[in-house]
């Protein structure tokens, strides 16, 4: 008799999301696919089979603050207050004095966490020793998570959310997004261009995840500018990777940046992943692509384009629809040579931007054009065309596209 096959163990996980929660639900999506989730921002909770290194998974999501697992639902105060100190116990008892944060999402009301965490002590006193995190704020940071040892084997951090009804669900953090690493790769990088404008690493990260490849695809950027997108695939452990680039300084820039990310970049708390890696980079202009790679051989392309020229904000519209007219050749001609250098299938991530003017937008229009080249939309979490991403005080937006190449 042949056994049944064996059910891999399914834990609820809570991602706690970035500013974006949108853009991050679309990564974890691409990541894990999404069955069965709830989604409160910036709380989404799913049910998966056990992640073995939640730290190491934390550190491949762009858009991923805090990862949680699920300790119970629908608790009333007492109750919560209860299990609290019953987990804190445990901890205490094995491994000595243990120190416990608080932190809320999506509560209606403001919780009194100060006499909570308060609470909890008195209810420990005389049994183990514990200290008391607190920040006088809804939630705690990761850095403070992080420094007080809360995901380690003396600490503890819970997450409280509304159950609805009055009542509350409990998680508890087991990772959170190493922000010294992504600050180092954003600022501690030796080739910096702020003027043709950088990506940030976890937006890189996003759209790679979003590109949804085994790790041995080979992926180009050819508007590889600074190298943000190509250095944050090698972090993830894509090792196929080509750069390409109209400007000789993208090109040295970017070349630096790998060595530096390969030779001298050390995560401070995570498995260092990248190697001496080796990339691909050349200097040309996107229509003389198909010259430098061979037909039909990427598996994707993730990219950022030419974005247009910095804006002050005091453009008039004819300028901006100018501007938009001059891009949208670009953009169109830029898919063309993909079509001639993707494989069949192969996925495009791209961001396409538009320019802020007055309360609305001046955008693009090159979709159906795009279209005609031959390639196809693949909408993110079912129904969305794309996926926007804007900083309250930038003049442009990104929005985010994924095609694929229609053979
Ligand atoms: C917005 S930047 C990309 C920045 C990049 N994502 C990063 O994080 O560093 C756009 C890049 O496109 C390049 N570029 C502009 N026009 C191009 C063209 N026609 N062909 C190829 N590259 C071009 C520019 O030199 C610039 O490096």
């Amino acid at each position: 008799m042949t056994k049944p096959p064996q059910q891999k163990a399914k834990n609820k996980y809570w991602f706690v999301l970035g500013r974006e929660p949108l853009l991050s639900s679309a990564e974890i999506e691409a990541v894990f696919g999404l069955k069965n989730f709830t989604l409160n921002p910036p709380v989404l909770k799913m049910s998966l089979p056990e992640l073995p290194d939640p730290k190491d998974a934390i550190g491949n999501l762009g858009g991923t603050i805090k990862i949680g697992l699920e300790i119970g639902v629908n608790f009333g105060m007492e109750d919560i207050l209860n299990k609290m100190a019953e987990e804190i116990k445990k901890i205490a008892k094995e491994n000595g004095k243990t120190n416990f944060g608080l932190s809320c999402y999506n509560l209606n009301s403001k919780l009194p966490i100060k006499i909570w965490g308060m609470e909890i002590k008195t209810r420990l006193r005389g049994e183990v020793s514990t200290r008391f995190v607190f920040k006088n704020e809804p939630n705690l940071s990761s850095v403070t998570v992080e420094k007080n040892g809360l995901t380690g084997k003396k600490g503890i951090e819970f997450l409280i959310a509304s159950a609805g009804n009055g009542k509350y669900d409990l998680g508890k953090t087991l990772a959170v997004q190493p922000f010294e690493e992504l600050g180092q790769r954003d600022f501690g990088r030796p080739a910096r261009d702020d003027a043709s404008g950088m990506l940030p690493p976890k937006l890189a990260m996003i759209m790679i995840n979003l590109a949804q490849i085994p790790r041995n695809a080979i992926i180009l950027d050819p508007f590889c500018g600074s190298g943000t997108i190509l250095t944050e695939a090698d972090v993830i452990g894509y090792k196929n990777l080509i750069g390409a680039d109209i400007s000789n300084k993208a090109i040295a820039d970017t070349k630096k940046n790998f060595e530096w990310l390969n030779k001298e970049y050390k995560p401070f708390a995570y498995k260092k992943q990248t190697a001496n890696n080796e990339i691909k980079l050349y200097e040309t202009e996107i229509a003389r692509i198909h010259e430098f790679v061979k037909p039909a051989s990427i598996d994707a392309i993730i990219t950022e384009p030419y974005l247009g020229k910095p804006l002050r904000g005091r453009e008039t519209k004819i300028e901006l629809e100018k501007q938009a007219n001059e891009l949208k050749k670009l953009y169109i001609d830029a898919f063309t040579e993909f079509k001639k250098i993707i494989k069949p299938k192969g996925t495009v991530v791209i961001i396409i931007p538009k320019f802020k003017y007055g309360n609305g937008w001046v955008k693009i229009n090159c979709l159906e054009e795009i279209k005609k080249t031959g390639f196809e939309i693949i909408p993110f979490l079912k129904n969305q065309t794309f996926l926007f991403y804007h900083r309250p005080n930038q003049f442009v937006g990104r929005e985010i596209y994924r095609f694929i190449a229609i053979s």
